[in-house]
């Protein structure tokens, strides 16, 4: 698998790329909750999959990366948008930089699996910090909600070894209800999709792509979500 910390440094547009070739998730947020006029925080915000969606229609978002070479993309398509409400910054799942109880909704798609893995030190200890931070910076009846990857590949859940604990803790010790939808790569040729899976998700991947010419690629996503209480 390739280094993704090198991606998200040096190949920004080519996973922005990547994912433009995936379904909008503007509704299955919306089924999950009203977005409009709420502040918002996006964590791991990357090239803005969430962000640039919720922009348009929510009150303030506060786009947060470990990558500012990811953020600099929200800053140029945001900028373009003339959208004002918005605030890109570096920062860490761990530590918010933002004021307790600041936030109606924090979204997270497929970012903080990087701190939950149980290939790292650390993962359950993590989640409880990011977990704990969340609920400071969420408003009474805020939501949370979490997009991670079920598989790639797959038509069904198959969820990858290392990922397992981490989902476990979010719907067994923190209360997290869950669903999963199939969120394919609709590729325009062959080519496209060899070069933008190969980067990413390595070889072994990108070998089967090729031989079984899958310009479609099914993936499925979990999503998590939760309701602050009082
Ligand atoms: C797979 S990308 C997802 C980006 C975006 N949310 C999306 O849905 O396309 C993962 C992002 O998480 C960021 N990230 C990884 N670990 C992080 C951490 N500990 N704190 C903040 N961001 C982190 C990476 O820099 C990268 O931009």
């Amino acid at each position: 698998m390739p280094d993704h910390t090198s991606v998200y440094k040096n190949k920004t547009e080519m996973y922005d790329d990547m994912i433009s070739k995936q379904p909008n998730l503007l509704k299955v947020i919306e089924e999950i909750t009203p977005i409009n006029q709420l502040d918002v925080i996006d964590m791991g915000a990357g090239s803005g999959r969430l962000t640039t969606i919720l922009a348009p229609r929510v009150k303030s978002i506060l786009a947060l990366d470990s990558s500012a070479e990811m953020l600099s993309i929200i800053d140029e398509k945001l900028k373009d948008a003339k959208n004002s409400n918005y605030i890109t910054q570096v920062a860490d799942h761990r530590s918010i930089p933002t004021e307790n109880e600041s936030a109606d909704l924090v979204v997270a798609g497929w970012s903080i699996c990087y701190l939950g893995s149980s290939n790292v030190e650390n993962n359950v200890h993590n989640i409880e910090m990011v977990m704990s931070e969340i609920m400071r910076v969420l408003r009474s009846k805020g939501t949370v909600i979490i997009f991670e990857t079920m598989g790639t590949g797959f038509e069904t859940p198959n969820p990858p070894e290392f990922l397992k604990q981490y989902y476990s803790l979010l719907e067994n010790k923190y209360g997290f209800s869950h669903k999963w939808i199939r969120t394919d790569y609709q590729f325009d040729t062959i080519k496209q999709a060899d070069e933008l899976t190969r980067f990413f998700f390595g070889d072994e991947l990108a070998d089967k792509v090729v031989k079984e010419n899958l310009i479609t690629l099914p993936e499925c996503a979990g999503i998590w979500w939760l309701r602050k209480e009082d």
